[in-house]
């Protein structure tokens, strides 16, 4: 099928590259020049495992195309799919539809009759009927059908998610839609994953729904594990053993900073403003947001205090400042919480991230950005892990011990064991666990 992948972000990029690799004749249109410059020559404008590859392959093989042209690239294909940003809105929190219906206004002067314009973007409640009566007004004459299929995919997993999804849910009530949705998603019949047909508002709503519980969920055992802290229990085995339930599930049950990232923070708001205006608060998640917030803020209180109470003039190195390993996407990251308020209370620090420092330069001023960890803890009063990446699961302790003016490790992803870290001569302070002294 010929696809039109309309933004090329996360999601359009790693969408419009998968549907390449099944197959499918695929032009990734953006707005942003550069960004279709780079594609052009081969540079990825994201960090995301495989996907260097993945567009190689398949801009080698011609499936796969890049244009900042809109029109011929949606007036040729069967099913157009809208990836833009819908970012918060300044101020109240709604989603900001103002890239989608731009998006819609320049697809609607451009599609071809009965061609399938599908949104992929995360958008309220109600807005494939916007999109809708923006197209049927550009374009009465012309049947096109609007489909919301939103995209589930993870950051850092991206790929495998999206050639191996739990679920794709599709809202339309259009028997040719339904069809031509079924077709764009049958190279994965082998992996079987349940295509969930529904109407528009509802695909809609699923996607809010889902973010929303995980971001419960999350919010949840970080609760659980303060009042480990204070009692004395242990977070992760507590995970464990609610995790082990099936009713329950062990995903989504680490402790750690709050969540961050592109989605999670902006989907939760939207989502209560969304219940809100309709008359049907969702208070848990109003609870969820104001928690996670909380959490982030208090973030450098727990530095502060396994430092002894200040860290003015002190040096804390931060591993790890991605809103979660394997991306260099820098939104809503604890990081930016974390760092600003350690330099408020007078510390100076040093940062390294696998991936993310270029993003980080323009978001953290007065920060030394170090080209290993090694660099960054040499002579440094506190270590802080922020991000779990893998390259700090193996650390060199020894080496980082002989070289840090104090040996205290504060450890926000639980990603080393207490008594290994005591043996090793560290002060260590985790999430939801007891602290421990060499
Ligand atoms: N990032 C994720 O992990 C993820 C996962 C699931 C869903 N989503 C949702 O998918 C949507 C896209 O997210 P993202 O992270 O890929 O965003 P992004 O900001 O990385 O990319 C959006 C792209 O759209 C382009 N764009 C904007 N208006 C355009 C127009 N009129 N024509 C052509 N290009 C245009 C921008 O230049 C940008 O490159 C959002 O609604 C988001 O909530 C994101």
């Amino acid at each position: 099928m010929r696809i039109a992948m309309v933004g090329t972000g996360y999601v359009g990029l790693v969408s419009g590259a998968c549907f390449a690799d099944f197959g499918h004749e695929v032009v990734c249109v953006d707005k942003d020049h550069n960004k279709i410059a780079a594609l052009l020559r081969g540079e990825m404008p994201i960090f995301e495992p495989g996907l260097d590859e993945l567009v190689a392959r398949n801009a080698r093989e011609r499936r796969l195309s890049f244009s900042t042209e809109l029109a011929p690239a949606v007036r040729d294909a069967e099913v157009v799919f809208v990836a833009v940003g819908t970012p918060a809105r300044r101020g109240d929190g709604h989603s900001d539809l103002t890239f989608v219906f731009e998006a819609a206004r320049e697809i609607a002067a451009a599609v071809s009759h009965g061609t399938v314009l599908v949104t992929k973007s995360t958008v309220p409640v109600g807005t494939g009927d916007e999109i809708e009566s923006i197209v049927r007004n550009a374009r009465p004459n012309v049947q096109i059908a609007i489909v919301s299929n939103p995209e589930f995919l993870r950051e850092g997993a991206a790929i495998a998610d999206f050639k191996r999804p739990d679920r794709i849910v599709i809202g339309t009530d259009d028997k040719h839609a339904r069809a031509v949705m079924t077709e764009v998603y049958r190279p994965l019949y082998l992996n079987a994953p349940p295509l969930l047909f529904t109407g528009r508002r509802t695909a809609e709503l699923i996607k809010y729904a889902a973010n929303a519980f995980l971001a419960t969920k999350i919010t949840f055992i970080n609760e659980i594990a303060d009042l480990c802290e204070a009692i004395g229990a242990d977070v992760q085995e507590v995970a464990r053993g609610i995790g082990l339930d099936n009713r329950i599930g062990g995903k989504f049950l680490h402790a750690g900073p709050g969540f961050g990232g592109s989605c999670f923070p902006k989907d939760t708001v939207a989502l209560i403003r969304t219940a809100q205006e309709a008359d049907a608060p969702i208070n848990i998640v109003e609870t969820v947001i104001s928690v996670n917030d909380a959490r982030k803020k208090a973030l450098a209180s727990r530095v502060i205090d396994a430092c002894g109470g200040s860290v003015e003039g002190k040096i804390v190195a931060v591993l790890g400042l991605t809103f979660k390993p394997n991306t260099d996407d820098m939104r809503e990251a604890p990081s930016l919480v974390l760092v600003p308020a350690l330099q408020q209370a007078g510390a100076v620090v040093r940062a390294h991230d696998p991936q993310g420092m270029e993003q980080a330069k323009p978001l953290l001023s007065g920060v030394r950005f170090c080209d290993s960890p090694y660099d960054a803890t040499d002579g440094a009063d506190a270590l802080v892990i922020v991000t779990e990446w893998d390259a700090y699961r193996a650390l060199d302790l020894d080496r980082i011990h002989k070289t840090m003016k104090s040996p205290t490790v504060v450890d926000l992803r639980n990603i080393y064991r207490p008594e290994e870290m005591a043996a090793k001569g560290f002060s260590y302070s985790s999430i939801g666990r007891p602290p421990v002294r060499p």
